[in-house]
């Protein structure tokens, strides 16, 4: 949720700046803006996308080795030129790009205003400035000191980049709640929201923690807390390669990552699987895997695609390691006052490892002692740091904002977990176990039959292109799934769409069943394929159009279904992860037959990092 790059060195700060801006914009993209630091600040911004901001800064001065760039996703105030970052203070002083809320920022705002200070936008980056620019000239004090005593008074969350016309050549950044790495390069710096636009300048980076600030020059950086406590930097390699952040010819990085499964899956599960395929080893959670065997419930914390991984995990923990589990959205969970016992084990799962509300739901639960465990894909990130061990997805980064290989990953995990607990607890025999795990070391070959059809798929998705409403029917384990497909087209085509257990449907959505309603359906054969059968001939008998996702040879639903899309056969635990590509395939291309912007869809941000 709003991307933040910044450079001090010995180049031109401007293509590098926009570059970052471009490789960030996935986090947020209603106005973009920088700054340039050459003899005074040159603020060049303006609402939209970053190619709005290259038109803008045409022919102007883009000089200068010390910048900073702003991708916004709107929090306080409408996107608009006055609302884009960066903000400068009353009197030009200081230069701010903020990512994050100042919760305290009307209060703020108040005691400025009664001081003579005027505002250009609704932003609270704007407030902030001039906070800092009261107190470095109220106080006569340097810029770093008065960033240090502002952010001890500010409520809420940042990651900022700061600039003081006073002492050119310096760049001050911080972070609370929202991310931010330090690229380490010879004679120059880089900062960033994630490592995407550093990664082709050096492989060396510093994540920051919260409260930490950093006074950088081209060849100084120190690091410290608010307190003012010098701190030792942890440098460390990054693994991140260029063709992971490239489009590597496929139209959208969507589309690619859709592609992508077959692989990612490979890597989620590789190296966590014995040789003879007898055994599951999850090095992150060995330590602590007495306590995961032993817990009395576990508590999935998540929001978005990951809350849907998680009901899908919901379904294997108590199938096969029989404890109960809840599956709580984040953000309802931290304002509840939920009993959390010292014998629970939390999981907070997070494709980011960023998001506010399940970040800031794991620093609640802690109190209680339980275990926490994450499930995330970024390595480092927030949530990662904060739990007291976890499984990495190693799905490689994902950029579209409509997640994919981020939930197979996620899935394929969970999965493990379950398989693993459910033979620790000795409720599997080994050869259920083996079975189990032969099965999902057979998946991304599957995936690849699934994606071979992406053709007919598409054709599909033209026959519903113009739908205005779609329903996702699943059962069991499969329900997620309907949840889940709902979510990608929603999202990125705007039809408005709904998840449901099929049986539910007679409880309310089929009174909104016609001729003109997609009624997409997950049929596979599991324990609930005559049910969800009927389910097929309830929406028949009203007209309904019925998109049925089926296993390979079903000859039943063919014949009741307007269309249907096989899927190979897997272990019914299994079939989440193979029978959520086809609804991926067909969102994508309705989306892109009805113009929409897959990548980045209105409104949304891939990673929010503000509650
Ligand atoms: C945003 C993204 C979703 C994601 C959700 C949770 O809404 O657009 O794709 O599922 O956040 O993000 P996380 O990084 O915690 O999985």
């Amino acid at each position: 949720m709003c991307g933040i790059v910044a450079y001090v060195g010995e180049r031109t700060a401007y293509p590098i700046l926009i570059k970052g801006l471009q490789r960030l914009e996935y986090r947020g993209y209603d106005s973009a803006g920088i700054a340039l630091i050459n003899h005074g600040t040159k603020v060049y911004k303006c609402k939209g996308k970053v190619k709005d901001l290259e038109e803008h800064s045409k022919g102007k001065d883009i000089t200068g080795t010390i910048g900073m760039g702003h991708t916004r996703w709107a929090t306080h105030g409408e996107p608009s030129d006055a609302n884009a970052h960066p903000h400068t203070s009353m009197n030009g002083k200081f230069t701010v790009i903020h990512n994050g809320i100042i919760e305290n920022y009307a209060h703020l705002k108040r005691e400025l205003t009664a001081r003579g200070y005027a505002f250009q936008s609704q932003t609270d980056t704007e407030v902030l400035a001039n906070f800092i620019e009261s107190i470095y000239s109220e106080n006569q004090v340097d810029a770093e000191l008065a960033v240090r005593l502002a952010l001890t008074k500010v409520i809420g969350a940042y990651g900022l980049v700061i600039s003081c016309i006073d002492e050119p050549g310096k760049l001050i950044a911080a972070r609370k709640g929202s991310p931010l790495v330090i690229g380490v390069g010879k004679g120059e710096y880089f900062l960033a929201s994630d490592a995407t636009p550093i990664i082709e300048y050096t492989d060396q980076v510093i994540f920051m923690n919260d409260e930490d600030v950093a006074v950088i020059t081209r060849d100084h950086l120190d690091l410290k807390n608010i307190q003012n406590d010098m701190l030792v930097p942890k440098v460390q390699k990054i693994e991140l390669s260029i063709d992971e952040i490239d489009k590597c010819g496929y139209e959208h990085f969507m589309l690619k990552e859709i592609h992508e499964q077959p692989h990612t899956i490979s890597d989620t599960f590789r190296g966590r699987i014995s040789m003879d395929q007898s055994n599951l080893f999850l090095g992150g959670i060995t330590d602590v895997l007495p306590r995961l065997v032993q817990a009395r419930r576990i508590i999935i914390i998540a929001c978005g695609t990951s809350w849907h991984a998680g009901l899908v995990g919901e379904y294997l923990f108590e199938e096969y390691a029989r404890i109960p589990v809840e599956v709580e959205y984040a953000s309802e969970f931290r304002y509840r006052n939920p009993v959390i016992y010292a014998d629970d084990v939390i999981i907070a799962i997070s494709q980011s490892g960023e998001t506010a509300d399940t970040l800031a739901a794991i620093k609640m639960a802690k109190e209680s002692g339980a275990l926490i465990l994450g499930v995330c894909n970024v390595a480092g990130s927030s949530i990662a740091r904060e739990t007291d061990a976890g499984v990495y997805t190693h799905a490689g980064i994902e950029i579209g904002v409509a997640s994919t290989k981020a939930f197979t990953s996620q899935v394929t995990v969970l999965m493990m977990m379950a398989f693993l607990l459910g033979k620790k607890r000795n409720l599997i025999s080994q050869e259920a176990y083996e079975e189990l795990i032969a099965g999902l070391t057979q998946i991304p070959d599957k995936i690849q039959e699934i994606l071979s059809d992406e053709q007919y798929i598409k054709g599909i998705g033209e026959t519903y292109k113009d739908a205005t409403n779609a329903l996702y029917l699943g059962r069991g384990n499969l329900y997620p799934v309907a949840l889940e497909g709902a979510l990608k087209l929603k999202e990125i085509s705007y039809i408005h769409a709904e998840g449901y257990p099929a049986a539910e449907m007679k409880h309310g959505p089929i009174a909104l069943i016609d001729e003109n309603m997609p009624v997409f359906i997950i049929a596979t054969k599991d324990k609930s394929y005559e049910k969800i059968v009927s389910n097929i001939q309830e929406v028949k008998a009203r007209n309904g159009k019925v998109i049925a996702v089926v296993t390979k040879g079903d000859d039943v639903i063919v014949k009741m279904a307007d269309h249907v899309i096989e899927v190979p056969e897997c272990h019914e635990a299994l079939a989440p992860l193979v029978t959520i590509i086809p609804l991926q395939i067909i969102s994508y291309y309705i989306a892109v037959l009805r113009g929409c912007n897959v990548d980045q869809p209105r409104n949304l941000a891939k990673s929010v990092t503000v509650e």
